[in-house]
């Protein structure tokens, strides 16, 4: 298959340099045009997705029924995860990976001061949630509380240093609060259920948006004093803000008073990345391996995967992960990747698989946006009908501002509109189109002014409004 070539190429090329300086001249004039070839495949027509999906779902009641049921997949799983361990073990011996950039102890080394705490939902899982601001604000503005992005964590917005979002906001005198979602760092504890099971694992964003964001606004707002919280975020802090919306409506959302979203993903039909549009085709094979070798898990921090993704991205070749990150979310500049070496200690993340097969559902399907879909018989049993319902998006009565990212492949702007314009008229603040960024920029931007200027300027306005 094309795709897989063309990934080996990029990783034999990249590993056969030997540093980032060395390898940008050689390798640039050599891979620019064939991210250019990938994207010229591109669109991948959503409604063939669309229209095939239902035959490779084949295996899923199959799942559901036997296989995902039994101790079968479990005992395979932790056979994989004890494998997995001891070669992460020797690889981390010969090249070893840094520690995970924790927020609170980071945060210092910037200037600012950290905090940490825990909170358990009313299911069990126990997340981290961490403040960062500057100590010595005689007054702060206004309380940011950020929630992760896909694949990342409670950092996901202090990859680049001293310019990542967090600090332009601390620095601003903005109290700053970073959530968890469960699967992600500092959210891989529960009371009961081990991190190496398969139902500690069985969760989508519908999760984050009815226990995991909820839970962490009440207690921002309880420490605080805050009632009018400003949530900033990217991609899939947009699907655990309309969840919450839909299921608790005023309950959580009063305690917001805006929010400030980088491609928010609420409806993701037009996908247009070739890597994951093919992930979406096949998501009923991923939802088998995954049951069947990582307990459920998208095992992005097993300890090997994060040894040879460490390694590659953030030690021997940078700049093929670079292309990489083009190659899956489409062709920008925007991608900091003399950073990575910093950034990798916690990218790219675990989630479930559910959540993968959560958002490939949508792919292809224009202005659907519904509860995971089982198959029939498996709907029938957990909600009592046969489809599942749909997100109310007019639920979201907050006022919010998009941001779309026009070179992004993964969620593009008509579909960031189409979003908008479901929202509850007095949601629908500002919409707008930011021009060299792609789905990955919100983490690793090179022009961080062009990226997180305009959300700050909007919410300072929104609060000068207020006064
Ligand atoms: C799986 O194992 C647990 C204990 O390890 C047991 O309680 C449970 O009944 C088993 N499930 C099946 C389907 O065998
Ligand atoms: C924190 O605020 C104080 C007082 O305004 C200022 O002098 C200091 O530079 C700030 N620290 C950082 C890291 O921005
Ligand atoms: C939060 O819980 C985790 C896991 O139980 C623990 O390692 C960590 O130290 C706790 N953090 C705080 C601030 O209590
Ligand atoms: C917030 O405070 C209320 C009132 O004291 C309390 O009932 C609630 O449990 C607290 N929530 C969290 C998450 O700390
Ligand atoms: C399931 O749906 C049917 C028809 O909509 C309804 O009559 C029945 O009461 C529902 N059962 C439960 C347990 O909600």
């Amino acid at each position: 298959m094309q795709l897989t070539q063309l990934l080996l190429v990029h990783l034999l090329m990249g590993l056969s340099l030997s540093g980032p300086s060395a390898s940008q001249s050689i390798l640039q004039p050599l891979l620019s045009p064939i991210v250019g070839e990938v994207e010229k495949l591109l669109p991948i027509p959503g409604a063939l997705i669309g229209a095939l999906a239902p035959y490779t779902s084949v295996l899923n009641p199959l799942l559901q029924s036997a296989v995902l049921q039994n101790n079968l997949t479990q005992f395979s799983s932790d056979v994989v995860t004890s494998l997995t361990g001891l070669v992460g073990v020797l690889v981390n011996a010969a090249l070893p990976v840094p520690p995970y950039i924790r927020p609170d102890s980071e945060a210092p080394k910037f200037g600012f001061s950290g905090e940490a705490y825990n909170v358990t939902t009313s299911d069990g899982y126990i997340l981290g949630v961490f403040r960062v601001r500057n100590a010595s604000c005689s007054a702060y503005r206004a309380v940011v509380v950020i929630p992760p992005g896909i694949l990342s964590n409670a950092a996901s917005f202090m990859y680049i240093k001293e310019n990542s979002l967090v600090y332009r906001l601390a620095r601003r005198c903005y109290d700053v609060w970073l959530l968890t979602f469960r699967g992600y760092l500092f959210g891989r504890s529960h009371t009961t259920l081990s991190d190496k099971s398969a139902k500690f694992w069985d969760f989508y964003p519908y999760h984050w948006g009815a226990y995991d964001l909820p839970l962490q606004l009440e207690f921002v707002s309880n420490k605080t004093g805050s009632t009018k919280l400003r949530l900033m975020g990217v991609d899939q802090a947009g699907t655990a803000l309309f969840f919450m919306n839909h299921v608790h409506g005023q309950r959580y959302q009063k305690l917001l008073a805006g929010c400030y979203l980088f491609a928010p993903i609420g409806y993701l039909g037009r996908l247009r990345s070739l890597a994951f549009a093919t992930l979406a085709l096949l998501r009923d094979v991923l939802t088998t391996v995954g049951a069947t070798t990582l307990h459920n898990e998208f095992a992005l921090m097993n300890p090997t995967v994060h040894s040879v993704l460490y390694n590659l991205c953030g030690r021997i070749s940078p700049l093929t992960c670079f292309y990489l990150f083009q190659t899956l979310a489409g062709s920008s500049n925007e991608i900091n990747y003399k950073l990575f070496p910093y950034a990798f200690a916690n990218l790219l993340d675990s989630t479930s698989i559910y959540t993968m097969n959560y958002y490939f559902q949508q792919v292809g399907r224009l202005k659907y946006m519904a509860f995971f879909d089982y198959g029939e018989a498996e709907n029938l049993r957990r909600y009592n009908r046969s489809t599942p319902e749909n997100v109310n998006l007019a639920a979201t009565t907050v006022p919010c501002s998009f941001y779309a990212l026009r070179q992004g492949t993964v969620t593009v702007t008509d579909d960031i509109r189409d979003t908008f314009k479901a929202l509850a008229p007095s949601a629908q603040s500002t919409i707008e189109e930011l021009d060299n960024f792609n789905s990955v920029s919100p983490f690793v931007p090179v022009d961080a002014d062009g990226l997180y200027g305009p959300p700050i300027r909007q919410m300072e306005a929104d609060l000068r409004r207020l006064s």
